[in-house]
């Protein structure tokens, strides 16, 4: 997908398909207006007419239009005091769907000529480009059948209000596209069944990273060296499975200061989660192969950095396994001794998350990282707290905190903080070991925080829980490329 600015107005502009707006008292654009004067008065009349009310996405196609423009998206805009980045997005989001069913090959959006308080041309830069990219996002699927035709849509263009907002508008459809680029992978091996993406897949997908883009290293430990380094939480998780884990270490130096901390990014690569010997119910279990969309995050994010060349350093670190039963599994009771020493007494093996995470973190340290972000689909109470609109944030400094929550809101991919206090670190006492993986239901999703925050002491640490963000099920099941776009953010803020 490619894109372009225009300064000149839509009456002028040739382009196969236009997409214009119309507010909800059927008040149209001024751009529309401008387009309606070269049409005849066609999109005043189809607003009369009652064909399209203005309300926020709906979308009407004049698919005959006059010149300049072959085609015209009528898209509702909602309330025009409330329009904001927020309704802009929703509303460029449809007609963007709406020109890809189309024979356009090319395409100008109008929208952002609209007065919204919250975001400039960057911004809306940005969302053009992430936008049209994800409207063109299909699912790497094994049907069989004939495919249904890919959309001819290849260049989408966004307008602007004068020459002095060009500049900061590329930028926005730059970067706007390397996240998208992002999301893209991490939806493509998200999607992927437990089948094909195993562990070693996910590994051979980070090589690849390393293969396309400079500045990154990746290195891959196997199960003999996890004994090494005495991972026995991770181990503990992969002992009922005989899928080999992988512990995968990618390492992008894009800082000209190289030897400046990195940033720490650690995914959860669960690529299927059975529960183990704590079995999970049988409904609805296919979706625990999405039990990796930490691990796909993480490395959607290092391939937008990389693909940005961002000047910054990043290291990656995925722990990937299966979590299974059989003859060999860890049993509920087991007390198993991590990388950092302390131990730990499993008394339920769904908990695995945290187990692999754990060490993943003890092997953080190792960079001397400046600040550490787990990102993981790790509680069913977190999707009962937050639904799928906000991903679940935690840490232990609040600056850290404040950066990632602001780049949720910059980036429209949101994050809502809950607590990790000690209190919540006493709920997991056991009369056998250190501390136990498991307390009872109550505030489960600031548990397994707190749990992960006995390994992050004296670190900058702070902890993503996307369970309910990561992916949609039901009819819509599938990747949503969530928190990509917020993590991508909090490195850009950081150059
Ligand atoms: N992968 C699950 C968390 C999960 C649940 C993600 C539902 C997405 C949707 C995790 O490994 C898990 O099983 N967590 C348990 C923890 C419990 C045993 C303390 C859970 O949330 O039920
Ligand atoms: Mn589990
Ligand atoms: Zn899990």
């Amino acid at each position: 997908m490619d894109h372009f600015t225009v300064v000149a107005s839509p009456a002028r502009q040739r382009t196969e398909c236009a997409i214009v707006g119309v507010y909800d008292s059927g008040l149209l654009s001024d751009a529309a207006k401008e387009l309606d004067r070269r049409q005849n008065g066609a999109l005043a009349r189809v607003v009369k007419n009652g064909d399209v009310r203005g309300k926020l996405a709906e979308t009407l196609l004049l698919a005959d239009a006059a010149a300049p423009a072959r085609r015209i998206v009528l898209v509702g805009l909602g309330k025009r005091e409330q329009f904001a980045r927020k309704q802009y997005r929703k509303a460029l989001a449809a007609a963007i769907g709406v020109a890809t069913k189309t024979g356009a090959r090319e395409a100008v959006e109008y929208l952002s000529l609209e007065k919204m308080p919250d975001a400039d041309a960057y911004l809306r830069g940005r969302a053009v480009a992430e936008l049209s990219a994800n409207a063109l996002y299909r699912i790497p699927d094994l049907k069989t059948g004939k495919k249904p035709p890919t959309p001819a849509l290849k260049k989408v263009g966004m307008a602007l209000a004068d020459r002095s907002e060009r500049h900061a508008a590329e930028k926005g459809l730059h970067d706007g596209k390397g996240i998208a680029a992002g999301q893209a992978l991490m939806r493509d091996l998200a999607n992927l069944p437990a089948n094909v993406c195993t562990p070693g897949y996910l590994a051979q997908a980070a090589r690849g990273l390393a293969r396309a883009y400079r500045s990154m290293r990746v290195q891959v430990l196997g199960e003999p060296e996890m004994r090494k380094l005495k991972m026995g939480a991770l181990l503990s998780v992969t002992a009922g499975s005989t899928e080999p884990a992988r512990l995968i270490v990618a390492e992008y130096r894009g800082d000209p200061k190289a030897k400046r901390a990195p940033v720490a990014f650690i995914g959860k690569g669960v690529t299927f989660d059975t529960g183990g010997i704590s079995l999970k119910p049988a409904a609805a279990m296919d979706e625990m192969k999405f039990d990796m969309s930490g691990a796909a995050c993480v490395l959607g994010a290092l391939k937008a950095v990389a693909e940005l060349k961002l000047p910054v350093n990043l290291t990656v670190i995925v722990p990937a396994c299966e979590n299974m039963p059989s003859g060999r599994a860890t049993k509920p009771g087991d007390i198993v001794k991590t990388m950092s020493g302390q131990t730990v007494e499993i008394l339920n093996t769904d908990a695995e998350g945290r187990l692999i995470l754990c060490d993943a973190i003890t092997y953080a340290r190792r960079f001397k990282p400046d600040a550490v972000v787990d990102v993981a689909t790790l509680t069913g109470a977190c999707v009962i707290a937050l639904g799928s609109h906000f991903t679940g944030l935690f840490a232990n400094d609040d600056d850290l905190a404040e950066q990632l929550l602001a780049a949720g809101d910059h980036a429209d991919d949101r994050a809502w903080r809950l607590p990790v206090t000690e209190e919540y670190g006493e709920q997991l006492k056991s009369n056998f070991a250190d501390f136990a993986n498991v307390s009872g239901r109550e505030g489960g999703a600031s548990t397994a925080a707190a749990y992960l925050a006995k390994f992050a002491k004296d670190l900058k640490w702070a902890h993503l829980d996307i369970a309910g963000t990561a992916y949609l099920s039901g009819s819509q099941k599938g990747s949503t490329g969530r928190a990509v776009p917020l993590l991508v953010d909090y490195l850009l803020n950081r150059q």
